[in-house]
């Protein structure tokens, strides 16, 4: 038997996670795509749209009839938006901009309402698993991300943030662009920094992580170093990713971390628990 996916959003992740699956037929179908502005569309979408790739732009109503989960891979405001009905409706959902569950009613509304499940992808990042085993054993996190200009700058920025940013491209120097608490770090880039709601949403407490984020010209590679500090050990991460070509605010391990996950749900390869 075979998963039923369907993909909330068609981008850069969207994309390479449907080539990525596309290579387990017996094990998972790629039934179509819900793009932007398809949630109240279902009649019209059901003429005949596809995408460059041949695959089926459905509208949710289609979408929550055939898949057993969604993967979301769209933005924070989808996952807000459209994330509620999906977990209503009794299909899973899988979510990569982790972001929006910060805000603790949409957290509750997808997390706690069932009768669909809820599944966070672990992204661009490691170690969540061991996060959560610490629990409250953990005292503090300290995430700092430092990224390309180019992966940091996005329309919804305030003039100061975008000031900052551009003037690192011009001057050629990396510089701190922010610092400050995961709630405020995804306000400011939401779908730039997910991995600083998913470090709060494993350790089960947003104000135990610290976020700094840097600009750096000369970056060829996002880099992600975590330090966990606690009664019971500590951990540190390094993790350095390639950003996407087609996204340099994603890392290409996004889409992997998705193939990955789903095909687990899809029984292939090793459980860790
Ligand atoms: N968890 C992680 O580590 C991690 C890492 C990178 C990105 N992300 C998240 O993944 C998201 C997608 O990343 P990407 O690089 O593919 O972005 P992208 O901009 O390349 O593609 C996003 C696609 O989703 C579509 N979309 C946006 N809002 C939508 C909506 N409300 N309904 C339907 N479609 C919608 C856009 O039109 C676009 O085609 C990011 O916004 C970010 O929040 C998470």
């Amino acid at each position: 038997m075979s998963l039923n996916v369907v993909l909330l959003g068609y981008g850069a992740i969207g994309k390479s996670l449907h080539q990525m699956l596309e290579a387990h037929p017996g094990r998972i179908n790629v039934l179509g795509v819900v793009g932007r502005n398809s949630a109240s569309d279902d009649h019209v979408l059901a003429q005949t749209r596809q995408t460059s790739t041949g695959l089926s732009v459905l509208g949710l109503n289609q979408a929550l009839e055939g898949a057993d989960i969604i993967a979301e891979c769209a933005s924070p405001a989808a996952v807000t938006e459209l994330g509620p009905r999906i977990i209503t409706s009794g299909t899973d959902l899988l979510v990569a901009s982790l972001g929006a569950l910060v805000d603790e009613q949409v957290r509750s509304n997808i997390m706690d309402a069932g009768p669909g499940r809820a599944y966070l992808s672990t992204g661009a990042i490691g170690g969540l698993d061991l996060i959560r085993a610490a629990g409250d054993t953990i005292k503090a996190i300290t995430l700092r991300t430092s990224k390309h200009p180019y992966g940091l700058l996005h329309p919804g920025l305030d003039e100061a943030t975008r000031d900052s940013i551009t003037e690192v491209v011009e001057l050629g120097d990396s510089r701190i662009v922010f610092e400050g608490t995961v709630a405020d770090a995804v306000t400011l880039f939401p779908s730039n920094i997910n991995v600083a709601a998913a470090l709060g949403l494993a350790a089960g407490n947003f104000d135990l992580v610290r976020v700094r984020i840097v600009a750096d010209p000369s970056a060829e590679l996002t880099r992600h170093t975590i330090a966990v500090r606690g009664s019971g050990g500590s951990y540190d991460f390094d993790i350095q990713n390639i950003p996407d070509p087609h996204n340099p605010a994603t890392s290409v391990l996004t889409a992997r971390s998705m193939a990955s996950g789903l095909l687990r749900l899809a029984g292939v390869g090793p459980h860790f628990i």
